[in-house]
């Protein structure tokens, strides 16, 4: 998804400059340009800086588990659910 349509800065990009160890939106400005034009995407962008509705996904930054070897697009269930009590389920990647 686009965070900042004028630079096509996405909120991959905006995430992994927040991991990287930006905190403020002038960190964000100057590392990847967004909310540098019409500034539309401001408020949108400050939501991932730490503290921020978007900071973390489910409050959750990892999960570490178990799980046995599969084939290439199985799909493994683990015996550990997610903070909202659903399975965790797993595609094994080619
Ligand atoms: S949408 Fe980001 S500066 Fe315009």
């Amino acid at each position: 998804m686009y965070i900042c349509v004028c630079n096509a800065i996405t909120e991959r990009q905006v995430r992994a400059s927040v991991d990287a160890g930006a905190t403020t939106l002038s960190d964000l400005q100057f590392e990847l340009g967004v909310a540098t034009c019409c500034g539309c995407c401001a408020a949108t962008a400050q939501e991932y800086l730490p503290g921020g509705r978007c900071s973390s996904v489910c409050n959750v930054n990892s999960v570490a588990m178990d799980v046995a070897p599969a084939a290439a697009g199985a799909v493994v269930e683990t015996d550990a659910p997610a903070a909202n009590g659903f399975p965790v389920r797993l595609v094994a990647a080619a």
